[in-house]
């Protein structure tokens, strides 16, 4: 029997192309987004790629009520959890609201998942856990720092409250993903990075500064790196995707475990390099100007991402490049 996967916030950016991967691996993507940075263009976009209407509920995970029925329409036999609030800036300046969304959110998931009897579980998290690390690349085992935002450590106490969760229920399972820097787009251009208002993460702003409707700034000139400017894993969102198909499987044949799973290229590019790749690989200017250092930023970070590949049997199999000619494809369009 085709395997139902409930993916919450999979109308996002990395939501949309994991319901993609999830459909050509053979599993069923069902769908619950509140809709609240993303829109039912997205939705559209993942029908378009495979070709079959999808099962969407536009409700909010944290309602109980509303999540539940979802249990009670389908049988579940994992989910992914995506839905959260994402926005470093933002959880600077209003941390409950950060606080209360992704915790409430999570909570409401591992009840509903518990009174269902659902053991398998892959959760978003995100390199973001570890702070301003001593040292590069970053492993698993790497000491968490304090985070630098509320958005951070909302993601730091979600995995610790998925690792108890699993100490007391000896069947779940658990693979925590943390995400290096997702870019790219689905090489259709039917989905994308397409956040509502204005965007805080760097392609969508190079994507508008591309199209001439912004000057993009660099946050820091003046960084301990080669080019001064911030060093970043950057990871194709397809290439996190098949990842999530990866820990799926990987889960499904557990008893009882919790894993975390590092998720990058294991290589950096600088802003300045993401910048000047973008305009020979497109063949487009990106106006740009420096601007001071961005509260909350770490200098460098990247993953070694060995467990991951080694475990899940999963490796990146796309370029930096690849991703800033799939994330143009789709502002283009
Ligand atoms: C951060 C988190 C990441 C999280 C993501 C969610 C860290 C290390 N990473 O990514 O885990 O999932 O937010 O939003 O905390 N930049 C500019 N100009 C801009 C925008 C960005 O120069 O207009 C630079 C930033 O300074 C940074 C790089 O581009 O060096 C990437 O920024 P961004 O895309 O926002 O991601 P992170 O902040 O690295």
């Amino acid at each position: 029997m085709e395997k139902n996967i409930l993916i919450t916030g999979g109308a996002g950016f990395i939501g949309s192309h994991t319901a993609v991967a999830l459909h050509q691996a053979g599993l069923k993507p069902i769908i619950v987004d509140n809709l609240s940075n993303t829109s039912m263009e997205m939705v559209h976009g993942i029908e378009n790629i495979i070709q079959e209407k999808l099962v969407f509920h536009p409700y909010d995970c944290c309602n109980k009520e509303q999540v539940k029925s979802i249990f009670e329409q389908y049988p579940i036999h994992g989910v992914i959890h995506f839905a959260a609030f994402k926005s470093v800036a933002e959880s600077v300046l209003e941390p409950q609201k950060y606080m209360k969304n992704n915790m409430g959110s999570l909570e409401v998931m591992l009840e509903c998942m518990k009174d269902a009897g659902v053991n398998n579980l892959v959760f978003s998290s995100s390199a973001t856990v570890y702070g301003e690390p001593d040292d590069n690349p970053v492993t698993e085992d790497t000491p968490f720092k304090k985070a630098a935002s509320p958005y951070g450590e909302t993601k730091q106490l979600g995995e610790d409250c998925i690792q108890s969760y699993c100490t007391e229920n000896i069947h779940f399972n658990a693979a925590l993903l943390r995400y290096f820097n997702p870019i790219g787009a689905h090489p259709s251009g039917n989905i994308g990075e397409l956040p509502l208002g204005i965007p805080n993460n760097l392609l969508p702003l190079v994507n508008q500064a591309a199209k001439g409707e912004r000057v993009l700034k660099i946050f820091g000139k003046d960084y301990n790196t080669p080019d001064g400017t911030c060093l970043r894993d950057y990871i194709h969102v397809m290439d996190l995707a098949e990842a999530h198909v990866a820990a799926l499987r990987w889960v499904f044949g557990q008893n009882g475990t919790c894993q975390a799973f590092n998720l990058g290229q294991g290589k950096v590019d600088s802003v300045l390099s993401i910048i000047q790749n973008f305009e020979s690989i497109n063949g487009v200017a990106i106006p740009y100007e420096w601007s001071e250092r961005r509260p909350g930023d770490v200098e460098q970070i990247w993953a070694n991402a060995s467990k991951a590949k080694n475990i899940l049997g999963w490796e990146t199999k796309r370029s930096t490049s690849d991703a800033l000619r799939d994330s143009w494809n789709f502002a283009k369009k």
